[in-house]
């Protein structure tokens, strides 16, 4: 345990156990997937024990036994979607041992399992194939975004979504999940954030941990999953927000912002870790030896394996880092990629590269150990099959379960006294592309989501309300002006008459009503991989009809759909309430009902900030305070100031927090503890997500954030209550990644806030003695 690793609540003092800083703490210096100590079995235990040398002794056999061929096809993993095109090739290259992994996109458990039994009764060492998949935010039971759940500032909330995950994959034969995505969220131009946890690498860390804890639920069992953190590193950092470009980012950054959340997931044993497309530094991450190598294997003695991103090894000639797809296969594997995601750059080139002598056989034989040691590990030789099953039926439970993230991941950014929405109401115009339409809801990255698990939110509002209230659905136009013509082949005239012809009706319900809800956002497509956009204002003909609607004055509470945050001043300006929903998964419309009706307690808290406007990009709570504080705005005064901060998100009571206050910890040497009273000053019992902040004021080793969040604790209180809430200033809560790579905590002055959100409140003085 450490403070850390525990659920994102710090412990009460007397609890915290006084161990050497691990978890983004000394995890540089120890090892974190220790060697196991005794031989075991792999059978029923956990992977340490099953890590022993009956694991090692069986891959020494294996390997004594494999052509070079044989090998090379451990460490191949093809695409399924490919596959399709030819299976009797794929299946006389998988007799010949010539196949390793699936990216199994194909829903048909039934044909994983012909082929597993085409690898293991057919082939001649009889070598399980893995069968991996990109699971990111649940399989059927599609939860929230990684982006809105991270929200909910609930690692045990993801732990157990991505439990449901596991579970539904092992029934579709999925054995190794590419998630949780580890990447820290910067950049609101780039798509991928949506899948991230947003911008706080503390918030980040604990829920990648609590992820892979999820995936690999069954690691103590007969047959466990293998997660894959992802992607390994400096991803989000690709210039301007383009996808798949470069990376400048220097050591500091990496070890102190960008490394944590890998660090977590390997000490939770994740099993593999995905390499990512970017450069940093000028070399491509499929060939950086430093971090692929020095960082994972020497210093956190990661033992799974690496695979390398969708052709990021065939990538190496594209980004003109190799000359050709032999030289690409030879960086690869010297950097640390074991096995080659689809290139087929591997298999193609690297026999010739052995008995040419310009790669060693030793260095091929290594990775196929780490493949082959996660296959064993996880039980896959055992028990290779699935057997049968043949579909993943929707249990009332999880859906429950993606029902209350949904209520726990939306955030009220503002709220004029509109919210909570009385049901003692005549008539409700429910207005936007995203009022009724299921596919927005699942989300990015939701290929086993189904459109008609869906609660839109049209459905949520009318199971909320009675049938003397009359709802009126209305789409008002479309979300995304590209599709139609790419869709089509029409130009842009057509379009705008697409666009806008629902307006009228919409304007006609908005009139009639005595309350107005505005469902808008940017469409699913234009986030996710490939999904970097050059502006964060609404898409379509949306904020038209947004500015129409508003101009009738009718109370009007919007919710936003979206994978990233949006920067949207009028929509803040004008609405009685905002709620930002993202992309809420199967239960969107239940779970923000709950929460719009006050049957939930709004309690999300920004995992990301919100900009005023695009120029301010990227903008982030935790940046450095510059040379000269507060001196580099622009005339207006918009450079660095957030709409939102990290951390916002109001609640339907009001809560007041008292100073605060240093005081000794519970005992002889235990260290000080920070402590402040809140207490609820509204009129409705709340959740409020009381956060611990810290700023060290001076480091010679390097510039240290103006604020880094350290702690959070969610509290229930009534009308009236309060409550003092602690949080220990031990070495983890105060100390950095120094540039060797040690945890450092430096005596000296620290600045303490105990607030409602980032940048808030009073801070108090605490000085640390070494
Ligand atoms: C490319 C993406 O970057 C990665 O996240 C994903 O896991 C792989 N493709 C496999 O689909």
């Amino acid at each position: 345990l450490s403070t850390w690793n525990a659920q994102g609540n710090v412990l009460p003092t007397e609890t915290v156990p006084k161990l050497p800083p691990r978890f983004y703490g000394g995890l540089m210096q120890v090892p974190i997937v220790a060697p196991p100590a005794t031989p075991a079995h792999s059978r029923g235990e956990s992977f340490q024990n099953a890590a022993g040398d009956w694991i090692e002794q069986r891959i020494d056999g294996l390997l004594g036994e494999m052509t070079i061929r044989e090998k090379l096809g451990q460490l191949t993993q093809i695409f399924s979607g490919d596959a399709a095109k030819d299976w009797d090739a794929v299946r006389a290259g998988i007799r010949r041992g010539e196949v390793g992994a699936f990216i199994w996109a194909l829903q048909d458990p039934v044909l994983r399992d012909q082929l597993q039994r085409e690898a293991v009764e057919n082939s001649r060492l009889g070598i399980p194939i893995l069968f991996g998949m990109d699971i990111i935010h649940g399989a059927r039971t599609v939860f929230p975004i990684g982006l809105g759940l991270a929200c909910a500032f609930s690692p045990e909330l993801f732990e157990e979504t991505q439990k449901v995950a596991a579970v539904e994959c092992r029934r579709m034969g999925i054995d190794w999940i590419f998630a949780p995505m580890c990447d820290l969220a910067r950049d609101p131009r780039w798509g991928r954030v949506a899948e991230s946890c947003g911008e706080d690498p503390y918030l980040g860390a604990l829920c990648s941990a609590a992820q892979v804890r999820g995936l690999q639920w069954t690691k103590n069992r007969r047959r466990s999953q293998a997660a894959c953190l992802k992607h390994f590193v400096g991803y989000s950092e690709v210039v301007g927000g383009r996808d798949y470009n470069e990376s400048d980012v220097g050591d500091w950054v990496l070890l102190n912002q960008h490394l944590p959340a890998f660090h977590a997931g390997i000490e939770e044993e994740a099993l593999t870790v995905m390499s990512s497309f970017n450069t940093v530094d000028g070399i491509p991450m499929a060939a950086n030896a430093r971090l692929l190598t020095e960082v994972l294997r020497d210093r956190w003695k990661f033992t799974g394996f690496v695979v390398s991103d969708w052709h990021a090894v065939g990538g190496l000639v594209d980004w003109g880092c190799a000359r050709d797809r032999a030289e690409a296969a030879r960086l690869a594997l010297r950097a640390g990629n074991d096995m080659d995601m689809i290139s087929g750059c591997f298999l193609s080139t690297l026999e010739e590269e052995v008995s040419a002598g310009r790669v060693a056989l030793e260095e091929v034989d290594q990775a196929v150990r780490r493949v082959l040691r996660i296959k064993l590990r996880i039980g896959l030789f055992d028990s290779p099959y699935i057997r049968g099953a043949k579909e993943i039926p929707l249990r009332r439970r999880r859906v429950a379960l993606a029902r209350r993230c949904v209520a726990e991941s939306v955030v009220l950014l503002t709220n004029h006294g509109v919210l909570p929405l009385s049901r003692d109401v005549s008539r409700i115009a429910l207005i936007g592309p995203f009022a009724d339409d299921p596919h927005e809801m699942l989300g990015c990255w939701a290929e086993w989501g189904r459109p008609e698990d869906v609660v839109t939110l049209a459905a949520g509002l009318r199971g909320a309300l009675s049938e003397n209230v009359i709802l009126d659905v209305v789409k008002g136009c479309g979300a995304n002006p590209l599709a139609p013509p790419l869709r089509n082949g029409n130009g842009g005239e057509a379009l705008e008459g697409e666009l806008r012809n629902g307006f009228l009706e919409a304007i006609s319900a908005a009139s009639a009503a005595e309350l107005v809800i505005m469902a808008i956002g940017e469409n699913r497509s234009w986030t996710g991989e490939s999904g970097s956009r050059a502006e964060l204002g609404l898409t379509g003909a949306q904020q038209e009809l947004f500015d129409a609607v508003a101009e009738l004055g009718k109370p009007m509470v919007s919710i936003v759909f979206s994978g990233r945050p949006l920067s949207l001043p009028k929509v803040w300006e004008k609405s009685g309430a905002v709620l930002y929903a993202w992309q809420p998964g199967i239960q969107a419309g239940a779970g923000i009902a709950d929460v719009l009706f006050g049957d939930r307690p709004p309690s999300g808290r920004l995992c990301m900030s919100v900009l005023q406007n695009i120029g301010q990009t990227p903008l982030y709570y935790n940046h450095s305070r510059t040379g000269r504080p507060g001196e580099g705005q622009l005339r207006e005064g918009r450079l660095e100031q957030a709409a939102f901060w990290f951390g916002h998100g109001l609640t339907y009571t009001s809560f007041r927090y008292g100073p605060v206050r240093i005081a000794d910890g519970a005992g002889p040497g235990a260290p000080s503890v920070a402590v402040a009273e809140i207490e609820n000053t509204g009129p409705r019992a709340g959740v409020e997500t009381v956060q611990l902040y810290i700023r060290q004021t001076s480091c010679h080793e390097g510039v240290r954030p103006q604020q880094e969040l350290r702690g959070f604790r969610k509290i229930a209180l009534d009308p009236g209550e309060k409550r003092e809430v602690a949080f220990v200033l031990d070495g983890k809560v105060l100390g950095y990644r120094s540039r060797s790579g040690a945890w450092k905590v430096d005596a000296g002055d620290y600045l303490v806030w105990i607030a409602p959100r980032a940048l808030a409140g009073e801070p108090a003085r605490y000085f640390h003695l070494a």
